[in-house]
């Protein structure tokens, strides 16, 4: 299963790079929006530090705008994959956008039936957001099953990219899932390392390491 960082900061991006985890990066307006960056020089600069795919979403909704949009986006570097609303024109655009050989991610998935047309209009990847679903007392890791089973049925290449991810235990569960990638919060990647008796180990082997009073190098 492939990581992927959700950030459009360079800062935090660059700091997440260093472990050798991230796969990929994934924005979204929000996050451009918090970054307080523009969008193109932000998506250029991220897709020369990372050599996998950068998920970079359109604005507009509208078909012929989004085209407009994600030709542009598509131009900055070979990696940027164009992000599209699960909306009607966001999947017509998939369909233009991936005839013409660009990658994309349908973006704002909720439903196995939204995931089925995505897959058939040519999606490289579909983002189902798990934890948006979790907040309004649905079964997010629920969707991501459908969905996996669904494209394992009928042989869709299109990857599930499991989104709006809250917790270590999600992505346990997309693995679980044989979900493609996931795409993580950098405090999420960072508690991925994390477990207290890992820290209290280590406490105790230091410890006992220097009454030794040896020393390896
Ligand atoms: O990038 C899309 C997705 O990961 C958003 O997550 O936390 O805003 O629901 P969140």
């Amino acid at each position: 299963m492939k990581i992927f960082l959700d950030s459009a900061d360079i800062d935090e991006i660059r700091a997440h790079i260093a472990s050798g985890f991230v796969d990929g990066v994934t924005t979204n307006p929000s996050l451009i929006a918090k970054s307080g960056r523009n969008i193109l020089e932000t998506i250029s600069e991220i897709s020369e530090m990372v050599d996998g795919p950068v998920s970079a979403e359109v604005a507009a909704t509208d078909h012929e705008t989004m085209l407009a949009e994600g030709r542009k986006l598509a131009g900055l570097a070979p990696n940027v994959t164009v992000k599209v609303p699960l909306t009607e024109a966001g999947l017509q655009t998939c369909r233009a956008l991936s005839d013409a050989g660009t990658q994309v991610n349908v973006t704002l998935c909720f439903t196995a039936g939204q995931a089925m047309l995505a897959a058939k209009a040519g999606a490289t990847f579909i983002s189902p957001f798990v934890g948006r679903l979790d907040d309004i007392g649905q079964d997010g890791m629920g969707l991501i099953e459908e969905i996996c089973t669904i494209y394992d049925q009928y042989g869709f290449e299109t990857g599930v990219l499991v989104a709006s991810v809250r917790s270590t235990q999600h992505v346990v569960d997309a693995a679980l899932l044989g979900a493609d990638v996931v795409t993580l919060p950098p405090k999420i990647l960072t508690a991925l390392y994390q477990h207290p008796l890992t820290d209290k180990g280590l406490a105790a082997f230091i410890s006992d390491w220097e009454g030794t009073g040896q020393s390896i190098l």
